[in-house]
């Protein structure tokens, strides 16, 4: 084994820092024999000081992370800062003077993974980031290695512990959204401000880093469609029981038939009961991969959490720091497919749509005259009235976003449809 220490410099010693550097000081001799080199932390970089840092040696903190990446015997810098800047131009900084990168941090890589990979080739450096898709689960290796010789058609998964935890309150407890909402709070699950989470921009960077990942293509955040879970009502879970279903916050990323083109998503999706997603309950997180060769996958575990994350961090630390010995580079950005991102309107799928209706003679064949003329085929209609008004559930085949769009719009127009009470996807058939 070599005696010279590989020399990691830690950016931020927050939740995921201070566990990723707790596990290196307590995991130092296994770390050591697993690269073939003891690893020491050379610096970490925090925005104050003057904060105890269990573990952590005072006199490797500092404030000036411009300085520590550019000290030119780092060997390896993990970024745990997260947010764009000055995450950005520290890893960027990082390459140019000799070091590797680890990362977790999605919203950085989904908005310019590119430029970021670019960066790290032309220095001829790693740029690993398992951490930054569902915490602790191995994703992003087992799609860019193991699965590198098989064709993936389609990821589908939670990818955000904070929604799925609050869907599956509503589900099991027959709570509303905001009470659920409170609840998360109140348990350290959802943050003070939850936008992120709730309004699904934290599953779409996910979501756009596993479809360029999957299928060997650029995927941009903002080829991804995105709808929060904020309007899910407790009516949605009652009518997905009636079928059979729950209701999830899914990140969807498909390859289309033909092969020519891809789309990747995030909106609440009912998905029947027997679907293995259904039974992934509370803030865990689970990824189903469907490829050519192997078939289904299904890869569950805890997606976030100072501990679970580190260790994503770690397995990322171990393999960069084995390349580094061997004087090599693990795989790059793999976007050689060059596919076209579809629109959410090519997307076909099945919809639960239910509307409040007038409850008299006619209104039926009124509403199935509008889904016909769309070209949306009924699968189910269920209808309940009550004092003149009713409620109708539709369920349709397969058909495109585009085609339910222009059909819903229609609906609206009709004097018989008094409201359209919620548009849910029906996904996992
Ligand atoms: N938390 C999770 O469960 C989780 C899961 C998966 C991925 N991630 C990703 O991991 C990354 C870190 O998340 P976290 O939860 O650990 O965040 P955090 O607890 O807020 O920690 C951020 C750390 O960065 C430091 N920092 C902030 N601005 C800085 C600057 N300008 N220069 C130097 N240091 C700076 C902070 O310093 P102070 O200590 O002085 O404030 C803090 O130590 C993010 O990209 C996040 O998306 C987190």
């Amino acid at each position: 084994m070599r005696t010279r220490p590989l020399k990691v410099a830690l950016l931020g010693c927050g939740v995921v820092g201070s566990e990723v550097a707790r596990i290196m000081t307590t995991h130092a001799d296994d770390l050591a024999a697993r690269i073939g080199a003891p690893v020491e932390l050379a610096g970490v970089a925090v925005r104050r000081t003057g904060k105890a840092r269990e573990g952590i040696d005072p006199a490797l903190v500092t404030t000036d992370a411009t300085a520590l990446v550019k000290r030119g015997d780092i060997d390896v810098v993990v970024e745990v800062i997260g947010g764009i800047e000055p995450a950005r131009t520290l890893i960027t900084t990082a390459f140019e003077h000799g070091a590797s990168v680890v990362s977790a941090n999605k919203a950085l890589l989904a908005q310019d993974g590119a430029a970021l990979h670019a960066a790290a080739e032309a220095n001829g450096k790693d740029l690993y980031y398992e951490a930054a898709v569902a915490g602790a689960i191995p994703l992003i290796r087992p799609l860019r290695e193991s699965l590198a010789g098989d064709k993936v058609n389609r990821v589908l998964g939670i990818v955000n512990g904070t929604t799925n935890f609050i869907l599956d309150k509503m589900d099991s407890t027959g709570a509303g959204y905001q009470e659920a909402l409170d609840e998360a709070t109140a348990l350290g699950y959802a943050e003070a401000d939850p936008t992120a989470d709730v309004e699904g921009f934290d599953a779409a960077a996910k979501a756009a880093i596993l479809a360029g990942i999957a299928f060997h293509t650029r995927v941009r955040l903002d080829d991804v469609y995105r709808e929060g879970m904020t309007e899910v009502t407790a009516a949605d879970f009652r009518s997905a029981t009636e079928m059979g279903c729950t209701i999830k916050l899914l990140a969807i990323c498909e390859r289309s038939k033909d092969g020519t083109s891809v789309t990747a998503r995030v909106h609440p999706a009912m998905i029947p009961l027997s679907h293995p997603l259904a039974s992934v309950r509370g803030a865990y997180n689970a990824v189903f991969v469907e490829s050519d060769a192997a078939g289904q996958l299904m890869f569950y575990g805890p997606g976030a959490g100072g501990s679970p994350t580190a260790s994503a961090v770690l397995g990322d630390l171990v393999a960069v720091c084995r390349n580094r010995l061997s004087g090599a580079t693990g795989p790059g950005e793999s976007a050689y497919a060059d596919l076209t991102v579809s629109p959410m309107g090519d997307v076909v799928t099945r919809y639960h749509i239910s509307l409040d209706v007038a409850d008299k003679p006619g209104v039926l064949a009124q509403v199935a005259t509008v889904f016909a003329e769309h070209g949306v085929s009924i699968d189910t209609v269920r209808q309940q009235g009550k004092d003149g008004e009713a409620s109708l559930v539709v369920v349709t085949h397969r058909a495109s976003d585009a085609a339910l769009s222009g059909t819903v719009e229609a609906l609206r127009k009709l004097d018989t449809v008094r409201g359209v009470a919620s548009i849910m996807r029906v996904e996992g058939e």
